[in-house]
């Protein structure tokens, strides 16, 4: 999976739907006035980004990562790896991978991921700690897990379990879901903002996903 390193914010009312940055109201401006053309100017809004599902992260009043419930099959203590997958392992592979980032785009270097999950089952481990681990993003904040497609088990939709704790500060614990699944409609634990960007190769699924802290 190609690394994506993190680039300073880019203000909001420099960027349309698709990501392009556009034309300021004094950009328009100006060329109109260089062209000669003053009586008609049509006052167009702005265009800029909205319904965004993944934290706004464009000014100092980001909102941060929304907290999900921790669930009866946490275990402290995982093992420090990235890796889970050993010769046993079942299922598709995935690669999930991000930042972490303060509420001003900023990355959070040294903050602890803790992931755990079910198996190709739905079933989780709860006397040793297969599909559980942690890591510490490195100094651009990234991170990248590899693992495999949790499956369903009752009640819930399909799901990683994440604790998020960047240095000095309190953990953040959450959930990260999959698009396109039939449950996410009918799981009240189900949030759109906690979505992941799915891709896929022929080996493996990519994840991606940024959290935002108070760090
Ligand atoms: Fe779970």
């Amino acid at each position: 999976m190609s690394r994506r390193r993190w680039q300073a914010p880019v203000p909001l009312h420099s960027i349309d739907m698709a990501g392009q940055r556009s034309l300021s109201r004094r950009t328009v401006l100006e060329a109109t006035l260089a062209a000669g053309g003053l009586a008609l100017i049509d006052w167009a809004p702005v265009t800029a980004r909205s319904a965004v599902l993944t934290p706004a992260c464009h000014d100092e009043h980001g909102a941060v990562t929304l907290p999900v419930t921790e669930g009866p099959y946490y275990r402290p203590h995982s093992p420090l790896r990235g890796n889970f997958i050993d010769a046993s392992s079942e299922g598709q592979r995935i690669t999930l991978a991000g930042l972490v980032l303060s509420p001003v785009c900023r990355p959070v270097a040294n903050a602890l991921l803790d992931l755990w999950h079910a198996d190709q089952n739905g079933e989780y481990d709860n006397s040793g700690f297969r599909y559980r681990g942690h890591l510490f993003s490195d100094a651009d904040g990234h991170f990248e897990f590899h693992t495999i497609v949790p499956a369903v088990y009752p009640g819930r939709t399909r799901h990683f379990h994440l604790k998020i704790q960047p240095p000095g500060r309190p953990a953040l614990t959450t959930q990260l879901f999959f698009p396109g699944e039939p449950r996410n409609q009918v799981d009240p634990l189900f949030r759109p903002e906690l979505l992941m960007s799915i891709g896929n190769t022929r080996e493996r699924m990519n994840a991606v996903f940024d959290f935002v802290v108070d760090a």
